[in-house]
């Protein structure tokens, strides 16, 4: 009988065949332990010298990453984080591998980062993986369950959301195009024909960070949704947040343990949010001696951790100055230098999560503001169309999946939770 390690609980007792590879072996003189993985799990494969001679000789023979199939008896193991073994009674070796560069010794993030395409492999960057998986599923599960509907953006857009300066350039037959920076807007047109949308897919950036929080490409949950306003849309982020956390608490435990993940932290995140103004925000830095930013100015990523460093949960700063956010927000009728969005921080150093906002609906007011940016009116007619006929109020945000990955993994670089991350200088494998 053919099987998966995430199988073998249905098996116990019973003699199966598993087609794995060998991650690492130990042993001595009489017995063997090998470590197979599947991709569905890990487990211990024992060879005792005793029982068959022939078969503790292949065992020993064997080098890591050759693949097999490895026949044998499941039993319970209290000792293995995994709770079950094998009892080997025989190997088929399908490929040999010999010369795997990924050794258990220490390897510099270059070497890894160049070996990416194998590295995938290895305990911790498969639990990393899992992790993003579940992230994955469970933001389908949360958005289909409160009525929202999935919308596809363009990857090849002529019009840019976040900025000009950071958009990647190609050629469209004749025409200039962009890679997409953000589905935004689409997301916008979009939650006016359905009302409640959410989009998940790559975006790119251009930007000349070499930072632990910034990919070239990385992919975004975007939430749009219509009639609601950035109260609302806030309500909905922390739910949501809350949400991932608790699928990853449930449905990841082995790999948080593999990754030594504190998961104490992560179970003390649940909705409401603590909320605390740009402003203020300002104010608490001065408060803590930081003398390098002025009301007006950007966070930087030492500001963003200490001002999380006052919570124990992810924190949103609102109503930052309007100046320095993307021209689509609406105006803050409390404070008209700053707009109705926020930025949610999340704990232990990892930055914003996820960056939202009301979105202008008035037509004159939008059409000023796109021209103030500077963008070329002509490739907004059509976002320009949604406050044309039936605009309402809207509001969404962007959650980007890398960052959470990272937050919820504990791994300090973004670079481990893209399985082929695009860097500043890598675009090799
Ligand atoms: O704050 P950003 O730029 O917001 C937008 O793009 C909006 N259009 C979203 C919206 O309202 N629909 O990006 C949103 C999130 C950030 O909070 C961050 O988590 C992630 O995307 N992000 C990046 N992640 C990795 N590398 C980068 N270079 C990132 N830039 C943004
Ligand atoms: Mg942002």
């Amino acid at each position: 009988m053919k099987i998966t390690i995430n199988q073998a609980g249905q098996y116990v007792g019973q003699e199966v065949t598993i087609g794995s590879w060998l991650l690492q072996k130990r042993g001595s003189g009489k017995i063997q332990f090998l470590q197979l993985r599947d991709g569905t799990g890990f487990m211990q494969g024992v060879v005792v010298k005793a029982n068959d001679e022939d078969l503790f000789a292949a065992a020993k023979g064997l080098h890591q990453e050759t693949s097999m199939y490895v026949t044998g008896t499941i039993k319970e193991d209290e000792r293995s984080s995994f709770g079950y073994e094998m009892e080997v009674t025989g190997i088929e070796i399908i490929h040999s591998a010999e010369g795997y560069p990924i050794t258990p010794k220490n390897h510099g993030p270059e070497f890894l980062m160049d070996h990416r395409h194998l590295w995938l492999r290895s305990r911790k960057q498969h639990a990393v993986m899992n992790i993003r998986n579940q992230i994955i599923k469970s933001t389908h599960d949360f958005f289909f369950n409160n009525g929202f509907k999935k919308i596809d953006p363009p990857i090849l857009t002529s019009s840019s959301p976040e900025g000009t300066t950071e958009l990647f350039h190609t050629k469209y037959f004749e025409e200039d195009a962009y890679l997409s920076q953000s589905g935004q807007l689409y997301a916008e047109a979009a939650a006016m024909a359905h009302g409640k949308v959410f989009t998940m897919g790559p975006t790119f950036r251009a930007e000349k960070s070499k930072t632990r929080r910034h990919l070239i490409e990385f992919w975004m949950i975007e939430p749009e949704m219509a009639f609601y306003e950035h109260e609302d849309s806030l309500k909905v982020q922390e739910d949501f947040v809350s949400y991932l956390v608790k699928e990853v608490l449930t449905h990841c435990r082995l790999d948080l343990e593999a990754l030594g993940r504190d998961t104490t932290v992560l179970e003390k995140i649940e909705a409401p949010f603590p909320r605390i103004t740009y402003t203020e925000a300002i104010e608490l830095l001065k408060e803590k001696g930081y003398d390098d930013i002025e009301w007006g100015e950007d966070f930087g990523a030492p500001h963003e951790t200490e001002i999380a460093s006052h919570y124990e949960k992810p924190v949103f700063i609102v109503n930052y100055p309007k100046a320095i956010k993307s021209f689509y927000m609406e105006e803050n009728p409390e404070d008209p230098r700053t707009v109705l969005c926020a930025d949610l921080i999340a704990p232990e150093g990892y930055g914003e999560i996820i960056g939202g906002s009301e979105r202008i609906h008035d037509y004159e007011t939008l059409k000023a503001r796109i021209s103030e940016t500077g963008l070329d009116l002509d490739a907004y007619e059509w976002y320009l169309d949604l406050r044309r006929y039936g605009s309402v109020p809207h509001s969404g945000f962007g959650l980007g999946l890398e960052r959470t990955v990272a937050w919820l993994s504990g791994v300090q670089h973004v670079r481990e939770t893209s399985p082929f991350p695009r860097l500043l200088n890598r675009l090799y494998p």
